[in-house]
């Protein structure tokens, strides 16, 4: 997949672009980053050490697939598909590309590429960018047909401008400047923020972080001036959890770092629990 999606790479040190050269991708001006074994290419530069916290953790990642392996979230991953079939319409171009950022498993960058099979967009190149190394490993492994990238959204997308046709970004960090400057004329971002009410009764019965308010806001304000909202789809729904579940959605999330012993008690010993799930689905185009 690497060698025939290098040449929509950028190198994050000088912007020159890529060539795979055996187990590496090497840049014009010779900077080079090793393909790990299991085929994820880590672009953060070696000098820059993360804090412990950056990026979610292998345990975190292993909650993330059981659950979503659930089926759980499935009224997103359905109207994600719908969205990434309608953002894609007409002929794509060789150097064009579809993008997760903070793409975690990589499990709605996978039902979006299935989505697209046997439409023109499925020539696409495929890429999911994290900043965790765990979360390359895991995705890369799971999905050989994507292109994984290490790298932190806030120091940039190390992918060329104006060729991504579809930029997919669910609970993950934003950069609308970035999201911009990548993203295709035709292109369209597609951001997933949680409902203020996602998770509800989780969240006051074991006293989790809360979505913030005003979150969605926040975020409009954020991009305001960069991309244009041309769609807004709140999706809600109840859902059912088994006991293995509830433990997952926990541990999954930012919770999973603050949990006082007492509230790991208690979510261990819930049976099962049924919450709202709340999504608002946010789509851009360029100014
Ligand atoms: C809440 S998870 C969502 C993962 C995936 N989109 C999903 O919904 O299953 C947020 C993801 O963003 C990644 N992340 C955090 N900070 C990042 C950054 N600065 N650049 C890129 N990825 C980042 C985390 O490692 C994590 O995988
Ligand atoms: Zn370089």
């Amino acid at each position: 997949m690497l060698q025939q999606c290098a040449s929509a790479l950028v190198c994050p040190l000088c912007g020159a672009s890529f060539e795979v050269e055996g187990r590496s991708v090497v840049c014009h001006n010779r900077h080079t980053f090793d393909l790990a074994r299991s085929g994820y290419v880590n672009l953060l530069p070696s000098t820059r050490k993360l804090a412990e916290t950056v990026g979610d953790n292998q345990e975190m990642l292993s909650a993330r697939k059981r659950f979503l392996d659930g089926g759980y979230f499935d009224p997103l991953v359905d109207a994600l598909r719908r969205s990434a079939r309608e953002s894609t319409e007409g002929p794509v171009e060789p150097e064009g590309y579809a993008v997760e950022v903070g793409s975690g498993t990589g499990y709605y960058l996978a039902a979006i590429k299935d989505a697209l099979a046997g439409t023109p967009a499925e020539e696409l190149c495929f890429f999911g960018i994290d900043i965790s190394k765990a979360a390359a490993r895991m995705s890369a492994g799971l999905h050989k047909d994507i292109t994984f990238l290490v790298a932190d959204v806030h120091k940039g997308i190390p992918l060329g401008s104006g060729n991504a046709r579809l930029l997919l970004d669910v609970f993950a960090p934003r950069s609308p400047q970035e999201f911009a400057r990548v993203l295709h004329p035709n292109g369209r971002v597609v951001v997933v923020i949680p409902g203020s009410d996602h998770l509800g009764e989780l969240v006051s019965r074991f006293d989790l972080l809360q979505v913030h308010g005003d979150k969605e806001e926040i975020m409009l304000k954020d991009f305001e001036g960069t991309l244009r909202l041309t769609d807004r789809t709140p999706i809600q729904y109840d859902v059912s959890l088994p006991a293995q579940a509830v433990q997952d959605v926990v541990e999954m999330g930012p919770s999973a770092r603050h949990l006082s012993d007492e509230t790991r008690l208690a979510i261990d010993e819930t049976t099962a629990l049924t919450c709202t799930a709340s999504f608002v689905v946010l789509t851009f185009e360029r100014l």
